[in-house]
C-alpha cells in the first residue's frame, strides 16, 4: 500500500454570496484544485502526493485556503499563480513560505 508524502486540501466549499460568513472563493476554487493536480502530475510526484477538494476548512475569511497534511501547513489566500512555488518549495523542498502561511494564532480551530 503506498503512502502519502503529502495530501494537499483545498477548500471547494461554496456558499451564497448573502451568507454572512462568506466562502474561501465563490467561483468554489476548483480551478485552484485541479492546478496542484496538474503540477503533481507535470512533476511525476504521483502517487505519493495527492490533492483533493475539501469541505469548508474553517478558515474562511482566510481564504482561498489550503492545508497540507500530515504536515498541518496551512496556506491562506493562495492563488493560481502559487501553485508551482508551493509544489516546489513546499512539497519538494520541504520549505513553508512564511509569506503565504496563516499562522496558528490565526488559525480558527486553535483560537478556541
Ligand atoms: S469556505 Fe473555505 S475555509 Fe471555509
Amino acid at each position: 500500500m503506498s503512502q502519502f508524502t503529502h495530501h494537499i486540501f483545498v477548500c471547494c466549499n461554496q456558499r451564497e454570496p448573502a451568507n454572512s460568513r462568506g466562502c474561501c472563493d465563490p467561483s468554489g476554487n476548483e480551478k485552484l484544485r485541479d492546478a496542484f493536480k496538474s503540477e503533481i502530475k507535470k512533476r511525476g510526484l504521483k502517487p505519493l502526493v495527492r490533492a483533493n477538494s475539501s469541505g469548508c476548512l474553517d478558515q474562511c475569511e482566510l481564504g482561498p485556503t489550503v492545508v497540507i497534511y500530515p504536515q498541518a501547513i496551512w496556506y491562506g489566500g493562495v492563488k493560481i499563480e502559487d501553485v508551482p512555488r508551493i509544489v516546489e518549495e513546499t512539497i519538494v523542498g520541504g520549505r513553508v513560505i512564511e509569506e503565504l502561511r496563516i499562522p496558528d494564532e490565526q488559525l480558527n480551530c486553535r483560537k478556541k
